[in-house]
């Protein structure tokens, strides 16, 4: 099984930006923490972040045919992208968007996405456990049920 997680906007920041919010763990830690986690399943990872729109409409649009699910965190494009929603959409595969914090408990423009009545489920506020969770969610559930 392969799964993409994809980041987006200012995630490559993560240790040093907001770390209140957002935990002390950097991008490249919580890495390393989802492929272990993904290795005992036998799950292979492709592990993505950008800061553009376009980038990740491209990486949304390219996961067709080539994996069997992704990992979201598309940061403020979450509450904004149209575009990322259409490419969600056009490529229809099974993903669980995943925030470190809890967008809901947030500033009001965080408490809404554009994605997740596309999503098999949400995961937000556990900090870089939330990666993990969604990760062990959706291979469960890809199990369950094959796309
Ligand atoms: C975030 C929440 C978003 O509102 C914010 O823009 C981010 C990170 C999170 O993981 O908590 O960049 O997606």
């Amino acid at each position: 099984m392969r799964i993409a997680v994809l980041n987006g906007p200012n995630l490559n920041l993560l240790g040093q930006r907001e770390p209140e919010l957002y935990g002390r763990a950097t991008l490249a830690e919580i890495e390393a923490m989802v492929r272990a986690a993904a290795s005992p399943l036998q799950v292979e990872i492709e592990w993505f972040q950008t800061n553009h729109e376009g980038a990740l409409v491209d990486a949304v649009q390219a996961l067709r045919g080539r994996v069997d699910g992704a990992v979201i965190n598309a940061a403020a494009l979450t509450h904004t992208s149209l575009a990322l929603r259409d490419a969600l959409l056009a490529v229809r595969l099974p993903f669980v968007e995943v925030h470190l914090s809890n967008i809901f408990a947030r500033e009001p423009e965080r408490r809404h996405s554009l994605i997740a009545d596309l999503a098999v489920g949400v995961v937000a506020g556990f900090g870089a456990e939330s990666y993990r969770l969604a990760l062990q969610a959706l291979v469960g559930r890809l199990h369950a049920s094959p796309a």
